[in-house]
């Protein structure tokens, strides 16, 4: 069988990852600078050029590979017109190659059942390697082991979010910095001496950003750009593909985690951010003594009314419950409620307080504890910044328009809802 795919398929740097055999490919850069496509892209090929395989791709929580890596995967094979070489489980999101038998799992690292039974991986995908503990990792690596008929690979992609990362200090920190970013790519190893023989240990570090990328229309460029003038820390992160430098949080100390809530509140109440290009945003407050516990429970673009209103009602009880929405978009609400009303779903939504400053003030008093499920919610806490004047220092009061949704869904709902108290009494 010949499969021809054109070399204008991958990015340049395809022409470094893909013939790199170091047991750590470590992808760091900026946004959409084509990682994960470079990623997938191996992966597939090797399970169509080589045999033997079991290839993992990993995300710290399972529920987000769906729309990542087993997404990415299976566009890259319907756009090289490959569908017929592969059997796609959609259920369990394992493709195997009907030929050789290889196969791509897609496993998060909260599914321990999955992880027992995963028996001789030959390769590994690590994708926003940043979510991953360092434990985790080590957990991974240990796991790859063995004699295989083909060189064992960990490829990691991440975005450089924090200079404090786990990630810079094990591999990055002895290279310099400056010279990774001029030559895009370096392999470097470490001798470990086994039985009286040297084995070397080869890790390839590549460093790209949006340029490297000749997919990505000049808008987004322009986009990419532009946060030069508006966030330079998120510019170094996502343009630059530098490591980033905290500083200029709003919640600084984050929310609180814990892994049970309680099964009790005192009181149930949820917010709303409405997006259509942006992510509808959807999260669920208990409270229960004065303190918060949030639930990220939708977030998803190219939602419609309707969309939106059938997602929701998936979350309804035999209560009334208030949803409190942004006051903004107030044909929405109406649209929301009239559907609520006509099917009996017990959801009441109302247009909430949007003072920026206010709420956010009320935020930052209140004892919020969230869990590691809210996957969202919880980089959108890490890198929710105030703004910043001409001399780089923050405007208190007034936080970065990005990556907020969630968060304005929260902070509508716990405000509004401190405000007017009555409103527990509503329904009696
Ligand atoms: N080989 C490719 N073929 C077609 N489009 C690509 C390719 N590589 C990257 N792209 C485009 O660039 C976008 C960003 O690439 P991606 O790999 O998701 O970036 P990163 O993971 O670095 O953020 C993709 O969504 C896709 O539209
Ligand atoms: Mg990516």
């Amino acid at each position: 069988m010949k499969i021809k795919i054109k070399e204008t398929a991958f990015s340049p740097l395809f022409k470094v990852t893909y013939p790199c055999t170091s047991r750590y490919l470590i992808e760091k850069g900026g946004a959409a600078s084509g990682k994960s496509e470079r990623a997938a892209a191996k992966i597939l090929l090797r399970t169509i050029l080589e045999d033997g395989h079991r290839f993992v791709c990993w995300r710290k929580v399972g529920k987000s590979l769906r729309n990542s890596t087993f997404k990415l995967l299976k566009d890259q094979i319907n756009r090289w017109n490959l569908k017929e070489l592969f059997d796609i489980k959609e259920t369990d999101m394992t493709i195997t190659n009907k030929i050789n038998g290889n196969e791509i799992l897609n496993i998060g690292m909260d599914d321990r059942e999955k992880i027992k039974s995963l028996t001789s991986p030959t390769g590994f995908w690590i994708e926003e390697m940043t979510e991953f503990e360092e434990e985790d990792f080590n957990q991974l690596d240990t796991r790859l082991r063995g004699t295989t008929k083909n060189y064992k690979q960990i490829i990691c992609t991440f975005n450089p979010i924090s200079e404090f990362h786990w990630i810079k200090n094990r591999f990055f920190d002895e290279y310099s910095e400056d010279k990774l970013k001029k030559v895009n790519f370096v392999t470097k190893y470490k001798d470990v001496e086994i039985e009286d023989e040297q084995v070397r240990l080869y890790t390839t570090l590549v460093h790209s950003t949006y340029k490297d990328n000749p997919f990505l229309d000049a808008e987004t460029k322009a986009t990419y750009e532009s946060y030069k003038d508006i966030d330079y820390q998120h510019y170094k992160v996502y343009a630059l593909g530098e490591w980033g430098s905290i500083g200029n949080l709003v919640f600084p100390n984050g929310f609180i985690f814990i892994d049970e809530f309680p099964e009790a509140y005192d009181d149930v109440i949820y917010g709303l951010d409405f997006g259509f290009n942006n992510p509808s945003a959807f999260v669920k407050i208990g409270i229960r003594d004065k303190e918060y516990f949030v639930e990220e429970l939708i977030y998803e673009k190219n939602l419609s009314n309707n969309d939106l209103a059938d997602k929701i009602s998936e979350f309804a009880g035999d209560e009334f419950r208030v949803i409190y929405a942004d006051s903004a978009e107030p044909a929405r609400i109406k649209a929301l409620n009239d559907i609520f009303f006509e099917k009996g779903i017990k959801f009441d939504v109302r247009p909430s307080d949007k003072s920026v400053k206010d709420g956010i003030y009320y935020l930052k008093g209140c004892r919020i504890y969230t869990k590691k499920e809210n996957v969202y919610l919880n980089k959108e806490i890490k890198f929710y910044k105030w703004k910043e004047n001409s001399d780089n220092r923050p405007i208190e009061g007034e936080p970065l328009k990005i990556n907020d949704h969630l968060i304005d869904a929260l902070r509508y709902a716990v405000y509004t809802y401190s405000l007017t108290p009555e409103l527990k009494m509503a329904f009696i």
